[in-house]
């Protein structure tokens, strides 16, 4: 990939500034399906997806969106052939260390959630070099979900909590929704307003499940590596579309 300054890009005119999403989480899928369309191996998709994933960190830093999530490996992904999952491990760290120059010219705070103690030594390198290096950072706050598991998470959360109290650090009673959230991977990044799955597979796969409790859910049947700023411009106009009720009338 290639360090290029472009243009900031204005808001379509059909989308309204205050209607946005603050938080855009992305189930990025299809980038198999879109190789094999193409008559390329697998890999070639993944290579592919890391474009449109920088394009869209781009639009949403040029559009005003302030915070996006990304999920580039679940925890069940470790099922997959043993060739394709090592190549995503070195795509990660080779696309993290080469970004990471523009990412500090474009002000973006980027961090990871997940279970990061299972990745490979040399990427949880990179990944602490790069979280260190842009956390002062004030720009697009943007969160890698890699060997994430929702369901993970909230167990990881539960021990947290249980260990405090067997501690006698915090009472049962105690235990609430602020206080869970403050255990879970992602605190001090507000849930997703926006959730977008490409490929059109209607479900979660295991994305954050407690985060996604309110968030307006849009599938596009795009591939992933198809997805560009005109797709992203479709699910705001969607999304601005919406009346988002949280259980009132
Ligand atoms: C999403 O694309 C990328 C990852 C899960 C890492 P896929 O690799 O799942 O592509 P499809 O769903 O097989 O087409
Ligand atoms: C979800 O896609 C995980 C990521 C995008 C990283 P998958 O392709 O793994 O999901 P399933 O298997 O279709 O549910
Ligand atoms: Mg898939």
């Amino acid at each position: 990939m290639t360090v290029q300054q472009t243009e900031l890009e204005y808001l379509p005119s059909d989308l309204e500034r205050e209607l946005l999403p603050k938080h855009v989480a992305v189930i990025m899928d299809g980038n198999g399906r879109w190789a094999k369309s193409q008559g390329l191996p697998r890999i070639m998709g993944h290579k592919r997806g890391v474009d449109s994933l920088r394009n869209l960190l781009r639009t949403c830093r040029d559009w005003g969106v302030g915070a996006l999530t990304a999920y580039a490996f679940s925890t069940e992904n470790w099922k997959r052939p043993e060739e394709e999952v090592e190549f995503l491990m070195s795509l990660f760290k080779h696309v993290l260390r080469q970004e990471l120059r523009e990412m500090m010219q474009e002000d973006v705070q980027i961090r990871f959630v997940g279970n990061l103690e299972a990745l490979p030594l040399v990427l949880q390198e990179e990944i602490t070099h790069a979280t260190e290096k842009t956390k002062e950072n004030k720009g697009i706050k943007f969160t890698v979900a890699t060997n994430y598991g929702g369901r993970l998470e909230i167990i990881h959360a539960c021990r947290a909590i249980a260990e405090k109290v067997q501690q006698g650090l915090l009472q049962p009673d105690d235990i609430d929704e602020s206080v869970f959230e403050k255990h879970l991977y992602t605190v001090g990044i507000c849930d997703p307003d926006l959730l977008i799955r490409t490929s059109g597979e209607m479900r979660i796969s295991n994305f954050l499940l407690w985060q996604i409790a309110y968030s307006e859910i849009y599938i596009t049947d795009t591939l992933w590596p198809d997805f560009d700023r005109n797709e992203f411009h479709r699910a705001l106009r969607a999304y601005q579309q919406r009346e988002r009720r949280f259980g009132k009338v």
